[in-house]
């Protein structure tokens, strides 16, 4: 036995054991993800933690050993896509008793007695801080039949010894924070996901390095409020600034960031490095104080509008985004003008635009909610139309412009194009050769490929997507690049 045998951590010896006493298993996993990028970000959790016992993952439900679905309940829309889900599911479990059915995620700790007592295709319910133990209910269920339950939130947990199993691409999610303490009055997050912890800044690191090392060449840091990551002595923007000046190489962007806590010293930060994007999702949610007050978002749009602008200070081209929520309870059609006028002095790039849901728990499930049906719906037309137009504007304008695009994959409608993205996450279509100045293909070039950084002219827009012609590979074009 080696020295470094004898000083795993505990996690991994009890991986280890097990897959001595099971080294023969070849399970096949089927795994379905619905709600943010955490939610993505722990399937990879739960893959690397059940590669470890032997099992794969399979893009097929038929034939597969276990299904799990990775859920959400941000929204009661979110809620009933699992539900009509879980239905569908019943019909495979009545051909094939055998198979597992779990459910992990945030509608787990809400809905566990629900879904046991009612659904009976579930075998099992995982929380998002029980991950560690998934194969173990899994076994229990095979060996006695008995349904599992582990739904329990830790101050502690942030899986830091995991190693995600991603899936191949050039861009990858890095989980630097769970949970959330801010209890915005609307919002399940708190009671799903649990108090906020944060992740070593070396485990960070380290896992930043490997995923460079595998030809990763954008990393998201994620989490439900990066900005008040906190490791020792360590705020976000030290993690950046360490992770951006380790990897200059590699774009780094982060999400979601709470406007309480974005600093001059995280803009400052951003401002420095080249590699760190210059892209903002900074959630508004309503251009009314006095709907923020109600919804305890802990700032004013005149504070939130100064984040704003000093961030387009120390960087003109920086890109917004937000999420806005519509016709929270008591909303007044003067609240949802501010809103409207909101959005167009801000200028967003995209925003996400949701209606109010009532979530049971939450402060606002008790507001009286009084808003009919067709004001609803008008309310979220209007700021959705006004957001359009403003995309498009703003995309408009890029037209005639060269912009540097890291491409990321085939694009969806015809493998002749990439798709990639700028800097300030704008989707980028483009075709899969240079092009010269005749309009033909330039074959002094190489095509481009995915990972490449390139500087692409545009030449069209529209108000989600631009498009445009390569004209320049962006790092010093060495001989492999030249035909020939
Ligand atoms: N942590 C992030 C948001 C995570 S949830 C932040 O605070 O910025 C993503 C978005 O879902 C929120 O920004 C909000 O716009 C929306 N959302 C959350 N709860 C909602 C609810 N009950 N009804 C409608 N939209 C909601
Ligand atoms: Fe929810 Fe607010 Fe936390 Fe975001 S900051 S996850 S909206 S409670
Ligand atoms: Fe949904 Fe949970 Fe994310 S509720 S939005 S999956 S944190």
């Amino acid at each position: 036995m080696q020295l470094t045998d004898l000083i795993l951590n505990n996690s991994e010896q009890v991986t280890r054991q097990s897959g001595l006493q099971s080294p023969e298993n070849d399970k096949k996993v089927y795994i379905e993800t619905f709600g943010c990028q955490m939610n993505y970000s722990d399937t990879e959790i739960v893959l690397g933690v059940l590669s470890k016992f032997g099992y794969n993952e399979t893009s097929s439900l038929e034939g597969s050993d276990v299904i799990l679905l990775n859920t959400c309940s941000i929204r009661e829309n979110a809620e009933r896509k699992i539900y009509k889900r879980l239905d569908d599911l019943k019909f495979i479990k009545r051909k094939n008793p055998n198979v597992v059915i779990g459910i992990l995620g945030c509608m787990a700790e809400r809905l566990r007695k629900d879904l046991l007592e009612e659904r009976k295709c579930v075998d099992l319910i995982v929380g998002p801080d029980e991950y560690r133990r998934v194969p173990e209910l899994i076994d229990n269920v095979l060996e006695t039949g008995e349904k599992g339950i582990a739904v329990k939130l830790s101050r502690v947990e942030t899986y830091d010894d995991i190693a995600p199993l991603r899936r191949e691409g050039v861009t990858a999610w890095l989980s630097i924070m769970r949970g959330c303490d801010k209890f915005c009055t609307f919002c399940v997050v708190p009671f799903t996901r649990g108090r906020e912890r944060s992740r070593s800044l070396n485990g960070i690191l380290d896992e930043a390095k490997r995923l460079s090392d595998e030809g990763v060449k954008d990393i998201w840091l994620l989490g439900q409020n990066v900005n008040s990551y906190k490791f020792e002595e360590h705020d976000f923007p030290d993690l950046l600034r360490t992770v951006a000046s380790a990897l200059p190489e590699v774009r780094i962007r982060y999400t979601t960031s709470h406007p309480y806590d974005l600093s001059q010293k995280l803009l400052e930060t951003m401002a420095e490095y080249d590699n760190i994007c210059k892209y903002i999702h900074l959630p508004i949610q309503s251009g009314s104080d006095r709907i923020l007050q109600l919804m305890n978002r802990l700032y004013t749009v005149e504070q939130y509008m100064k984040v704003m602008k000093t961030a387009r200070e120390l960087m003109p081209d920086v890109g917004f985004s937000t999420d806005i929520i519509s016709c929270f309870p008591g909303e007044t059609e003067d609240d949802h003008k501010m809103t409207l006028d909101v959005i167009s002095e801000v200028q967003y790039d995209g925003a996400f635009t949701f209606l109010y849901s009532p979530r049971e728990n939450t402060k606002a499930y008790s507001m009286s909610f009084d808003i009919p049906d067709e004001i609803k719906k008008r309310r979220l037309d209007e700021i959705i139309t006004l957001q359009r137009e403003i995309s498009y504007d703003i995309n408009r304008k890029m037209v005639g412009k060269t912009k540097r695009v890291l491409v990321e994959s085939l694009s969806k409608k015809s493998d002749d194009f990439y798709m990639g993205r700028t800097d300030c996450n704008k989707s980028v279509i483009l075709p899969a050769q240079f092009i010269n100045d005749e309009g033909n293909q330039d074959t002094n070039l190489r095509a481009p490929a995915i990972g490449d950084m390139i500087d692409v002219l545009i030449t069209k827009a529209n108000s989600a997507t631009l498009f445009g012609n390569p004209v320049h590979f962006h790092l010093p074009i060495s001989n492999s690049l030249l035909n020939g």
